[in-house]
């Protein structure tokens, strides 16, 4: 039996909808690799990847077996009971990382609440109550829950929600100095986002990385990196702390983790996991057998050395276009970021309208992403063929040409 589909379209968002978002004009209905198709049949190159989550593209066989196989067997038990798929993605987790223990949860806001819990009740059972500061950078973005906007650096998604988390203190990304100044005995967590997604795709350089770490240690903190981006293979190493052989205590995982289903972890050692002792925290969904089951296939097909060297090699591909793009219009100032996370800085002239080259791209069927107002983002699939990355950045090209009347 089917379930009755009335149809739909654009307009009835403004009817039926919270308007938090803005959602673009037409409605996708169906995808395959790395093309997209909306209602009215028109094809689109999807860039994008549903914000850096779509991590092997759309409908990838081994995903869809995967979560077929299992919808067949068994969707849900909850916590109360443990289930197979979750034990063997933890295992496959522990096996390719620094981490010994993993909680599983449903988004990147709540990997990282998990996070920064843990952070403050390991300082409180080892060090007692005062020990509670987090330091953060400005201008990161960790989640909308009252505490991941309290930490993320923006007041822009912090502010007017009444009193905020305290005891969280933001310093300039990639400042050391500024770090070694906010950061005391009172310091349970130093929190970063290895590459700056949100903020502007913006990599943390290497020295300051390994002074967080550092300080962190000198101080009795815990390093919590939050990888919800920039993981799963999308920098080209599983995750991109492994780029930099800065190793944290904590660490947090989602979006490319399930490849489109909602699924996220947080990572830790067997030594800070304890403190999460039975009924100190918890979810309905987190390890959902569904969601752990494509999870499974999602870090099986990525984890293996041709896709990771292939997400290094379609970055030059990327890149190469991309500066050549920027210097012929005089759109982009830099093509920054790594692997196939790719940001492009816009030109004083052309600051604060991402959203112009976001729609101009979108009426050439090339799906973009913007990260903040200044800087046009890449966040494809890891698998993106060679061919539509030429289409694609062909027609990124028209709608820049288009854009700038060149
Ligand atoms: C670095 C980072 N952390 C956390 C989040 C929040 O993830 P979610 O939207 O799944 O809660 C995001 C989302 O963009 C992110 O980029």
């Amino acid at each position: 039996m089917s379930v009755e589909q009335v149809p739909v379209q654009r307009a009835d968002f403004d009817q039926v909808m919270v308007p938090n978002y803005a959602p673009a004009a037409f409605i996708p209905v169906r995808g395959q690799g790395s093309r997209v198709w909306d209602q009215s049949g028109r094809e689109l190159v999807d860039f994008s990847g549903g914000i850096a989550v779509n991590v092997l593209g759309h409908a990838h066989p081994a995903l869809v077996g995967a979560l077929t196989e299992q919808a067949n067997k068994l969707w849900h038990v909850s916590n109360v009971f443990t289930n197979e798929p979750a034990l063997r993605l933890a295992k496959k987790l522990v096996d390719a990382t620094f981490a010994d223990r993993v909680f599983f949860c449903n988004s990147g806001a709540e990997a990282n609440e998990a996070a920064f819990k843990l952070a403050r009740r390991v300082a409180h059972d080892l060090y007692g109550p005062d020990k509670y500061e987090i330091v953060a950078a400005l201008n990161s973005f960790h989640g909308r829950t009252l505490f991941t906007v309290s930490v993320g650096g923006q007041p822009k998604y912090s502010d007017g929600f009444g009193p905020k988390i305290t005891g969280i203190t933001h310093v300039p990304f990639n400042d050391l100095d500024a770090l070694k100044a906010a950061v005391s005995d009172k310091t349970c967590a130093v929190v970063l986002e290895p590459i700056q997604g949100e903020g502007g795709v913006l990599p943390a350089e290497l020295e300051y990385l390994q002074g967080a770490r550092k300080l962190c240690d000198d101080h009795k903190a815990l390093l919590v990196f939050d990888e919800v981006q920039s993981g799963m293979g999308r920098s080209g190493h599983l995750f991109a702390y492994m780029h930099y052989g800065v190793t944290p205590d904590i660490l947090s995982s989602a979006k490319s983790i399930g490849g489109g289903f909602p699924m996220a972890a947080m990572l830790t050692t067997e030594k800070l996991a304890k403190h999460l002792a039975v009924g100190v925290h918890g979810t309905t969904y987190g390890g959902n057998p569904l969601a752990c089951a494509v999870g499974e296939a999602v870090i099986d097909v990525v984890n293996t050395p041709e896709v990771l060297a292939g997400v290094k090699a379609k970055h030059e591909l990327f890149k190469a276009r991309l500066e050549k793009i920027g210097h012929q219009y005089g759109v982009f100032s830099q093509v920054r970021g790594m692997g196939l996370l790719i940001g492009c800085v816009l030109t004083e002239a052309w600051k604060g309208k991402a959203k112009d080259f976001f729609n101009a791209a979108e009426q050439e069927g090339v799906m973009v992403l913007q990260a903040g107002p200044d800087v046009v983002r890449f966040a494809p699939s890891l698998v993106v063929e060679d061919a539509d990355i030429e289409e694609g950045l062909n027609r990124f090209e028209r709608a820049v040409a288009k854009l700038t009347g060149a």
